[in-house]
């Protein structure tokens, strides 16, 4: 039987990873950790309560959201205001950043950028959800942090991590020291590390696109995909196709099996579609981390500058060798 080690336990174990942190982050990670329960505990019973379907309001991406979208905003929030480690939260779900001014949080030194709740077309139909987090530690010293505080490259994270509600509910977190997994025993209400110094596969078979999207594709990308529909048992092709419209629950398959997940422009979304600040950059970071790769075709999305707080951008992250390949169809150097 091995030992258990909660996520509490963890954080205060590779607490000595950082001699500049005075138990700060941790507690902001045990903050994040008890909204997550939270928000499990409504995903689970979803069916059960008044909280599918719409919330009757649009969000700053134009997107109808959700109830479960809202409940997931506030309940991280609010967890976050009563830690008091956090500055500002910048979310999917709020247009402005949300300074926590109160005297406990005016002069936290963490920025938290969040998508509270990723895949929300999937919550009426009982398909795995997830929420994505991304911590900077502020640029400003003191007083009213801003938007300045916020908009600060990948590299800059000190920590990004995300849950996937699903089969099993788990809590996958970086603070750049590699990347590990904690599933949540609900008969002790702990994410319990189940998934110790995760690392993605080097290659692997499955390759994710909403192909629905086809014929909006770069030519690049379309190539890419015919590669990865031909035979070439050298290179184990053809691939599986494997597409959930949840972020977190197609990038967590690929980081447990192997494979990439590719959002690239389309006529529509010009830039792509996904966020880079509260999703690319987070899930980037985990990947890098976990030995894999995370571009944009061409650049590594950690390096891109930010600009604006929900500004897109498209996004190959994976297996290392897969994404290197599939830039090179980017490239049309293949
Ligand atoms: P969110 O629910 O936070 O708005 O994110 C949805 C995103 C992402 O989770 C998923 O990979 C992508 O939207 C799916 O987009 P399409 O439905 O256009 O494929
Ligand atoms: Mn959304
Ligand atoms: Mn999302
Ligand atoms: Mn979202």
């Amino acid at each position: 039987m091995t030992k258990t080690i909660t996520l509490g336990q963890f954080i205060i174990e590779r607490q000595a990873d950082f001699p500049y942190a005075k138990g700060e982050l941790s507690r902001l990670l045990r903050d994040i950790g008890i909204a997550a329960k939270i928000v499990n505990r409504e995903v689970n019973k979803a069916g059960l309560m008044d909280i599918l379907g719409q919330a009757g309001s649009t969000n700053i991406q134009g997107e109808s959201q959700q109830k479960l979208d809202v409940y997931a905003d506030q309940q991280f929030i609010a967890a976050l205001k009563s830690g008091g480690e956090c500055c500002i939260v910048a979310s999917e779900e709020n247009e402005e950043i949300i300074r926590l001014d109160s005297d406990i949080s005016k002069n936290a030194k963490y920025i938290v950028a969040i998508d509270p709740l990723d895949g929300s077309s999937n919550i009426d139909v009982n398909v795995p959800v997830g929420t994505i987090f991304s911590i900077y530690r502020r640029r400003t010293a003191s007083g009213p942090a801003t938007l300045h505080d916020v908009l600060q490259k990948g590299t800059e994270q000190v920590a990004a991590g995300y849950i996937i509600y699903g089969s099993s509910t788990m809590l996958v977190y970086t603070t750049g020291k590699g990347v590990n997994g904690f599933t949540l025993d609900p008969s002790i209400g702990e994410f319990c590390l189940s998934h110790p110094n995760l690392k993605i596969p080097e290659t692997g078979t499955l390759y994710s696109i909403n192909e629905g999207n086809y014929v909006h594709f770069p030519q690049g990308v379309k190539d890419y995909i015919k590669y990865c529909q031909v035979e070439d048992a050298a290179t184990r092709r053809p691939y599986a196709s494997r597409y959930i419209g949840s972020m977190v629950a197609d990038i967590h398959r690929n980081l447990i099996k192997g494979g990439i997940f590719i959002y690239p422009v389309t006529s529509s979304a010009p830039n792509g579609k996904l966020r880079l600040v509260y999703e690319c950059n987070p899930m980037a970071f985990i990947i890098e981390q976990a030995g894999g790769k995370a571009t944009n075709g061409s650049s590594r999305i950690l390096d891109l500058d930010v600009y604006e707080l929900h500004q897109r951008a498209p996004i190959f992250i994976g297996s290392k060798a897969m994404v290197s390949v599939a830039e090179q169809f980017m490239q049309n150097t293949y």
